[in-house]
């Protein structure tokens, strides 16, 4: 069977890089045919230089990178460099990239591929505000039905939020973005904090994959030891939840997710609950279930599925 083609819209941060360098480590059933960056965990400059270096990290500079918006549509840009760092990929002492960005904005590369590929081949995978892919179906809104899938790390519900107490980060930071997809029929699977908490990557897994001794396994075990730092305090455990590897992780063995289908809308007007994905978990609503909604995770094939993949690797 052919590898599953998508496109990863990211705003690395560690756990981003974590996404990518899973996919990458899955050839055969994967392939990422680009990445676009977009503003978010960090300003654009850094996430597109970050994305670089991740592909650069994983031996893959062929994996071409477009840089794509700065900021959200409507609301100003928030950063997390609380969590991230400076950098975005702060704990990994990796090299300026040599590999150039695309001089192709990642909203009109968004456009061009998804039109020029055929009907339902293409995934398009966000891990952060979904800014670019909402721009993008703005500008040619043919890409809608041509999709086969948008698979988000974004949202919750039963979890609340951990941006503010209603909304995910991602969300919440272009909450107008997420509207326009969730909206637009496209086919959403969402791996929300429900979900993504309980994906919680511990010590003794991060010695292991060190131990694996490939050079992105241990440089990917240093961007975690210093992601785990935040939120230790909020948590009280030093397990943290690798929130994007979850997207990858449902690519490659949807079985291990609990999930359900259903109506999905993102709150745009509320000042106490923007960004708030309000799932109908229990179709009370009666409004079309657009959303395919990742609840849990078995957590131990996941992780040692993404050890195996990411410690084959160079
Ligand atoms: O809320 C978690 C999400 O926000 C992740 O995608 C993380 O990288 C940040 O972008
Ligand atoms: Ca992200």
């Amino acid at each position: 069977m052919a590898p599953r083609k998508i496109i990863i819209d990211t705003d690395p941060g560690q756990d981003d890089a974590f996404a990518i360098l899973f996919a990458l480590g899955s050839p055969a059933e994967l392939d990422v045919v680009g990445i676009t960056t977009v503003g978010g965990n960090v300003p654009l400059a850094l996430t597109s230089k970050n994305a670089l270096k991740v592909v650069e990290l994983a031996g893959r500079p062929d994996v071409p990178v477009h840089a794509g918006c700065p900021a959200p549509m409507v609301r100003k840009l928030i950063t997390a460099e609380y969590v991230h760092g400076e950098t975005g990929l702060d704990g990994a002492d990796l090299p300026e990239p040599v590999t150039p960005l695309q001089s192709e904005h990642a909203v009109n590369y968004l456009v061009r591929t998804i039109m020029d590929s055929p009907e339902g081949e293409l995934t398009v995978c966000t891990l952060g505000p979904m800014t670019n892919l909402a721009t993008a179906m703005t500008m040619e809104p043919r890409i809608v039905p041509r999709l086969r899938e948008v698979v988000l790390m974004g949202g919750g519900f039963f979890q609340g939020g951990n941006a503010t107490p209603a909304a995910e980060f991602n969300i919440f930071v272009d909450p107008h973005a997420a509207h326009k997809v969730f909206d637009s029929g496209v086919p959403v699977t969402m791996a929300g904090i429900d979900c993504t908490y309980t994906a919680l990557m511990t010590p003794e897994w991060l010695d292991r994959l060190r131990a694996t001794g490939s050079r992105a396994a241990i440089e990917a075990a240093n961007l975690a030891d210093f992601y785990r730092q935040y939120g230790t305090h909020k948590f009280e455990t030093p397990a943290r939840p690798i929130h994007d590897a979850c997207v990858t992780g449902y690519l490659l063995a949807p079985q291990i997710y609990e999930q359900r289908q259903c109506a999905v809308t993102v709150d745009i007007v509320s000042p106490e609950t923007i960004g708030m994905t309000v799932v109908d978990w229990w179709h009370v609503t009666g409004r079309r279930k657009n959303c395919n909604v990742l609840r849990r995770i078995d957590p131990a094939p996941f992780f040692e599925l993404m050890l195996e993949r990411i410690s084959a690797l160079p």
